[in-house]
């Protein structure tokens, strides 16, 4: 049975919303789950698709994970199946994570090549290149990653891009390899700290966490640990932006504000009111936004996962915009949709110009991932009418209880079935 959600636009968002562990942290550190015998708890886990998925992939590993709500508990056996090629694999992005643990512990992994977001190309030879250094043969036969070593050795590695994917992948491979691993170009995302955390709690030796210099002295073995995820700066900087979009007024609790510090001043140079809080932050505002331009980048840049709410944003703002895009070009794709809402948005290579219009008009739209769909929800709440928003499932993928916290805001949103 398909679903979508219908959204009658105009309504200005006011209230208080919780946010709850990221998606784009949990699944690694589920993940990072296989590099210890025993039991490890993980806490504050969204409510989302991917985490049971992620679930599937582990106990096709030989794990035993029960989801308790917010509660996820590995057990990981002292032999693990080096083989992730079941079909939830191929589901979500973040399976391809369990590579960098399975070379750690068995020496060998046959990964299935990931799903997950069409965003454009996605390629790992960055993953490879890294396992390569580490001392394990990679290549990729028949739709898997195949990585094998004799046994892991400390290396220097020069990632060309800050991967968050590839940076993961290496570290949790390096944590148990022979020697010192100095990660070069590394990833800063607050992702990539919790998952330091979580590995030091386990009695991973690391140095340079949230820096671009990452030092691993490998150890022999790590054990079981308890760990809360962070929470999701993605959710949290989406209700940053539906404030700012439907001149709302939105406290969100549960995100660290600084992880999203250029975000929030991107927002105050639009006109809203933005006050930080130990555990949230709050966006007020009045006027109609103003257009900004906004560039995306590896953290502390601005999150590509952010981009089409940048778009959605701009669309409604008084003046022109322009967004680059530098991660994952087919993104703009999203642009597609937001002109069929009225939108007066083009692009080019890796450009995109969007003009601000009075307000956008309802149409049927479809979403094309997790960010795209949400982001059309909340061009939706802009639009004159009822905007019909298809492909729903790639937005709970990402958003726990969207619809629910939508209408405690003040939306009228409704999931029909069809
Ligand atoms: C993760 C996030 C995704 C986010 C992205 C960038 C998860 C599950 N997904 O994706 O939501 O948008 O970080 O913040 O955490 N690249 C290569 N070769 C490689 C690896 C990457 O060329 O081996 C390129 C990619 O094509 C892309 C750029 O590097 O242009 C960044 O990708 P990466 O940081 O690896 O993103 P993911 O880890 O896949």
């Amino acid at each position: 049975m398909s679903e979508h959600f219908r959204v009658q636009g105009g309504a200005r968002l006011v209230g208080e919303v919780a946010v709850v562990g990221a998606k784009n942290s949990v699944l690694k550190l589920m993940a990072a789950a296989l590099l210890a015998e025993g039991t490890t708890t993980i806490t504050n886990c969204p409510e989302i698709l991917d985490v049971p998925l992620m679930a599937d992939v582990l106990r096709s590993l030989g794990c035993e994970v029960t989801l308790d709500g917010s509660v996820v508990t590995i057990t990981t056996p002292k032999e693990l199946n080096h083989r992730a090629d079941s079909e939830a694999m191929g589901k979500l992005r973040a399976s391809v994570c369990v590579l960098g643990p399975l070379v750690g512990r068995c020496k060998r992994a046959v990964v299935a090549l990931p799903g997950g977001d069409a965003i454009g190309n996605r390629p790992l030879d960055m993953h490879q290149n890294g396992l390569r250094k580490l001392g394990a043969h990679s290549e990729i036969e028949h739709g898997c990653v195949i990585a094998e070593a004799e046994g892991l050795h400390g290396a220097q590695i020069w990632l060309d891009f800050p991967s968050v994917g590839a940076t993961e992948n290496i570290l949790m491979a390096a944590v148990l390899a022979n020697g010192t691993t100095v990660i070069d170009n590394a990833a800063r995302e607050p992702e990539i700290v919790d998952i330091c955390v979580m590995l030091q709690q386990m009695g991973a030796k690391i140095e340079g966490a949230g820096t671009s210099t990452l030092t691993v002295h490998g150890v022999e073995s790590l054990q079981p640990t308890e760990h809360r995820v962070i929470g999701d700066r993605i959710v949290g900087a989406t209700w940053a932006f539906a404030a700012a979009m439907t001149r709302g007024d939105i406290t969100v609790r549960g995100v660290d504000p600084h992880h999203l510090d250029l975000v929030l001043e991107k927002l105050r140079m639009a006109g809203a009111d933005v006050t930080t809080l130990d555990d949230g932050f709050r966006v007020v505002q009045t006027d109609r936004p103003r257009s900004v331009d906004f560039v995306t980048l590896p953290y502390p840049g601005f999150a590509t996962d952010l981009q089409p709410f940048a778009i959605a944003l701009s669309a409604v703002s008084d003046g022109t915009s322009m967004i680059t895009e530098n991660l994952f070009e087919a993104r703009f794709r999203f642009i597609e949709e937001m002109v069929r809402l009225g939108a007066d948005a083009r692009t080019d290579g890796h450009h995109a110009v969007v003009r601000g219009v009075d307000r956008l008009s309802s149409a049927p739209v479809w979403a094309s991932d997790i960010r795209a769909g949400a982001g059309l929800v909340l061009a939706g709440l802009c639009a004159d009418g009822v905007t019909e928003v298809y492909e729903i499932f790639h937005i709970e993928r990402g958003y726990p209880g969207f619809v629910e916290n939508l209408r405690k805001l003040g939306a009228t949103v409704e999931r029909v079935s069809a």
